[in-house]
């Protein structure tokens, strides 16, 4: 199953990058540019005003670290990018060239429209992560990402537990629960958006609204579900992990 739907674009435009990246390189040819790339680079990984949205508050750093040593508590919904120009295949398999996971993103999560490999800052950043390919703890091979296609309603779960996994997988975008300022301000607003828009009145039960939460958390936008939040895969989040979140966030649930 092509988990993403189908995003894989022509090889011609990752060319086309390619093309400029070594263009530039030519023309600038000193060390001291390279270095000013990469940390040029850097800046654009965590900046929000990258993607020319006003929609969109999310950086590159929202949802990567960059190396593995950042943020280490958090549970981040996208893959390390240390090693992640040199690898082969991308999100699980489903798309086979670096530049097409990117515009993914970009253009998905944070709706900056057609994504341009050959703007400065794209260029900028692509110096940036391809630099960090030869550290040690860089990783050049694919990255499993698995995404269920179905979802059940949550089991029982530890609400102790549910809450420090909330704190580091969802609180960096939704805050604390019920928090009138979030740190991604479009962020809905849990659970009670969820509850009032996930009712009785709407047709649901106990069950299927907390399989809501489980439904979001799995499948982000993807697979039927509009908005722009990030899915989370098996390796990032166990199911019973998940039921946990459920548990604290939502207890009248279960
Ligand atoms: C809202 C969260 C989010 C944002 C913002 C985001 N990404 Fe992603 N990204 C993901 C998810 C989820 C995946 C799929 C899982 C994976 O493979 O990392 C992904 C996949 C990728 C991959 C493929 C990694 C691999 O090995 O499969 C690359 C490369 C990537 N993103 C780069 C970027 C860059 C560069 C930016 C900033 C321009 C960015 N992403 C912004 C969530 C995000
Ligand atoms: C990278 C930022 C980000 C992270 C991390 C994140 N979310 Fe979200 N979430 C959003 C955004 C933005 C929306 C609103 C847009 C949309 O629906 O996609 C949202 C919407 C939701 C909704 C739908 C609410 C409604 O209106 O019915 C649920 C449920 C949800 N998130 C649960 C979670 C849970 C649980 C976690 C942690 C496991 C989590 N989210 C982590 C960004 C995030």
């Amino acid at each position: 199953m092509d988990k993403t739907g189908t995003h894989n674009r022509s090889a011609s435009r990752f060319a086309a990058w390619i093309s400029v990246l070594i263009a530039s390189a030519a023309v600038a040819g000193s060390c001291v540019d390279r270095v000013s790339a990469e940390r040029r680079g850097r800046e654009v990984f965590e900046d929000s005003a990258y993607p020319n949205s006003r929609f969109n508050a999310y950086s590159c750093a929202t949802c990567h670290r960059a190396t593995p040593d950042e943020r280490r508590n958090l549970v981040l919904p996208g893959a390390m990018l240390a090693g992640s120009t040199r690898r082969p295949t991308f999100w699980g398999g489903s798309v086979v060239a670096f530049q097409d996971a990117v515009a993914l993103c970009f253009e998905k999560f944070m709706r900056g429209g057609r994504f341009e490999p050959s703007d400065d800052r794209s260029i900028a950043l692509y110096a940036y992560l391809d630099s960090l390919a030869s550290r040690p703890d860089a990783v050049q091979t694919a990255v499993p990402f698995t995404v269920s296609g179905t979802t059940s309603p949550p089991g029982a779960g530890d609400t102790a537990r549910g809450q420090r996994l909330y704190d580091n997988a969802c609180a960096y975008c939704h805050g604390a629960p019920r928090a009138a300022s979030r740190p991604i301000p479009t962020a809905s607003i849990l659970p009670d958006d969820t509850e009032r828009e996930h009712g009785v009145a709407q047709g649901y039960t106990a069950e299927t609204l907390a399989q809501v939460f489980v439904e979001k958390t799995r499948h982000g936008s993807f697979l039927g579900f509009a908005g722009f939040m990030p899915p989370f895969s098996a390796e990032t989040l166990s199911d019973q992990d998940i039921a946990d979140i459920v548990a604290y966030l939502a207890p009248t649930l279960r």
